[in-house]
């Protein structure tokens, strides 16, 4: 285990040859717990449709001059027959917080994914209700992953407005869908303006208090038609600083499926996902969204999306094999 005052001394760090020797332990850690590995998950974005306004997403409600999407049932059902096709393991199925997502009819196209394929299948449309998160397990969902974003109260609460008349604590939904029997996801930002380097070390050790199946981090990447687009990039150094939070998170929580997030992959385009890979991460998540509709899928801008094939070529340049089969945290039994 890695104690709080060790990951803020490393997250402080900028010694290049002292914390060559913390990704060098994150690598051995990576290989020790889940393998050479790199598991593919085939993301596609169903609806770029929010209620919500936060701060930091090009997809909030307030912004206009995003044209919205819906895919339809068959569009998502002939992605995920796609997927399995190309020997895929996972769908992650994503959307903003989409208010007209129907329920009963996800938990339909999640029965008929099960049933047609051996996919995993992942969800990812944010806060949803007890009922929902139910019914969607019931069906057959494997997975879901909701990012706290951050463990700072003040913070989260200005750049993520709560519904009216609602709260909103995404660490007890968190713990919620673990009780409910999903493999639970989590995750943050990195360079959120106002956030300090104390509460990334806290958002780490609340990765190992909640025992995550998977961790995504990513640096926080201005959107100009948001409220915090405005001006660059607040911190310096975000990209650095994300490797750290990537190779610490690998320390804390030896097991999980932690990605090479698409927002690293923009910001460094030549080798962004390599390093996180060679630094504690061990999945990638190829954009597999039709493409008359990525574009629309604007959490921030220029966003990198690679496809599955480039991937795998890039995988073993660096030495190590795509995953096979579903890439559980713990493979379930058969
Ligand atoms: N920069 C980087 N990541 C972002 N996300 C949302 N907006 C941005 C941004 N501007 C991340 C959040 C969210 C995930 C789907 O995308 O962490 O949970």
């Amino acid at each position: 285990m890695i104690r709080r005052e060790s990951i803020l001394r490393w997250l402080k760090q900028d010694d290049p040859r002292l914390l060559q020797r913390l990704y060098a332990r994150a690598d051995r850690v990576r290989q020790a717990n889940v393998g050479s590995q790199v598991h593919l998950r085939a993301l596609v974005e169903i609806s770029n449709c929010c209620r919500r306004q936060c701060g930091y997403c090009g997809l909030r409600a307030g912004n206009s001059a995003v044209p919205r999407y819906r895919m339809s049932f068959e569009e998502v059902l002939g992605c995920a027959m796609d997927a399995a096709g190309r020997g895929y393991g996972t769908i992650v199925m994503q959307s903003g917080e989409d208010p007209a997502l129907d329920p009963q009819q996800m938990a339909t196209l999640i029965r008929r994914i099960k049933s047609q394929t051996s996919l995993a299948v992942t969800l990812s449309f944010g806060e949803r209700s007890d009922e929902e998160l139910q019914l969607w397990k019931d069906a057959g969902a494997d997975r879901y992953l909701l990012r706290f974003e951050t463990s700072d109260r003040e913070l989260f609460e200005r750049i993520h407005p709560a519904l009216p008349g609602q709260c909103c604590d995404r660490i007890a939904l968190l713990r919620k869908l673990k009780r409910m029997g999903y493999e639970t996801g989590s995750g943050i930002m990195v360079g959120l303006p106002g956030q300090s380097i104390e509460s990334i070390a806290d958002d780490l050790m609340m990765f190992g208090e909640l025992d995550l199946d998977m961790v995504g981090i990513g640096p926080f990447i201005p959107h100009p038609q948001t409220p915090l687009g405005s001006g660059r990039q607040a911190m310096t150094g975000v990209e650095e600083l994300t490797y750290k939070a990537v190779a610490l998170t690998r320390l804390v929580c030896p097991e999980a499926n932690i990605p090479a997030t698409t927002a690293l992959a923009t910001i460094n385009g030549r080798d962004g996902r390599e390093l996180a890979l060679l630094r504690g991460a061990n999945v990638l998540m190829p954009n597999f969204t039709p493409v008359k509709y990525r574009s629309l899928y604007q959490i921030y801008p220029d966003k990198q999306a690679c496809s599955g094939d480039q991937l795998r070529r890039r995988i073993e340049e660096i030495g190590r094999c795509a995953g096979s089969g579903p890439g559980s945290r713990r493979p379930v039994a058969v």
